[in-house]
């Protein structure tokens, strides 16, 4: 059975950060909403300049938009044994959705992972990232830093920081992400599939906190 599951939790709780950790472990991909969104702005897309004038207000683009962007990634071949989703899904109808595409496809997720960090951490971890230009791994200035300044260590490549990291966009996203996806905790709850993790921990703890989780999940799936 594929092993397909989301990663749950405000911005600066370390979805990108440990859903790249699982990824190389798991030797499943990566799918970011977020990722795939800056991608497209990056290589100036339609659907690049349509997600930037809500990305760069921290609003969340509209369902139908991501959806469609999200089905075509799943339907790619390397997703077949699985997926790590990070940032998707984030509103009642995108968790819907996410449930009829997988169960067409004839299959089912595994775990929602909830990735637990309180509101007044979340700032200081957004205000220190920085991140990969060529893979997108994740930094921090002070608690996880590269090994060069400026530099990943995976790859060399260039450190940035994005541009919806100024302090106002970033407040909005966090409340934009109680207001729209926090629900969906209860929604995963009740569906038995939710998983909560302390995401306050160091990330080397996170990781092998998730990691723990995933493997009982995964030998507990009928
Ligand atoms: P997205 O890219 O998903 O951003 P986000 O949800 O705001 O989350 P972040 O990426 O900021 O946080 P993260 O949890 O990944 O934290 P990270 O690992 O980087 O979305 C951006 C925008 O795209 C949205 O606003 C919306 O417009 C649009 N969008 C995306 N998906 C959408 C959807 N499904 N529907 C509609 N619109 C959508 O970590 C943060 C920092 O903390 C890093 O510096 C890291 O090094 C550090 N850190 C991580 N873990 C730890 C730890 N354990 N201890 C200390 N520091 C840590
Ligand atoms: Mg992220
Ligand atoms: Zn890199």
């Amino acid at each position: 059975m594929p092993l397909d599951l989301i990663l749950m939790g405000p911005p600066g709780a370390g979805k990108g950060t440990q859903a790249k950790i699982l990824s190389r472990r798991l030797g499943i991909p990566h799918v970011a909403s977020g990722d795939l969104f800056r991608d497209h702005l990056h290589r100036q897309t339609p659907l690049g300049q349509l997600a930037r004038q809500y990305m760069d207000r921290g609003e969340l683009v509209p369902d139908d938009v991501t959806i469609g962007m999200i089905r075509e990634r799943l339907e790619q071949p390397d997703c077949r044994d699985g997926v790590i989703l990070d940032g998707f899904p984030r509103t009642p109808a995108q968790a819907r959705a996410l449930d009829e595409m997988l169960s067409e496809m004839g299959r089912s997720l595994v775990a929602a992972l909830y990735i637990r960090v309180r509101e007044e951490l979340l700032l200081r971890r957004l205000a220190g990232r920085w991140t990969c230009r060529t893979c997108g791994a994740v930094y921090h200035i002070e608690f996880n830093p590269p090994r060069i300044p400026g530099q990943c260590d995976l790859d060399g490549g260039a450190l940035y920081q994005r541009e919806d990291d100024t302090e106002e966009v970033q407040r909005r996203r966090i409340q934009v992400y109680q207001e729209q996806t926090a629900p969906l905790v209860s929604f995963y709850r009740d569906r038995g599939l939710l998983v909560e993790i302390d995401g306050e921990q160091p990330i080397p703890e996170v990781t092998a906190a998730l990691l723990q989780a995933i493997e009982i999940r995964r030998t507990t799936d009928p």
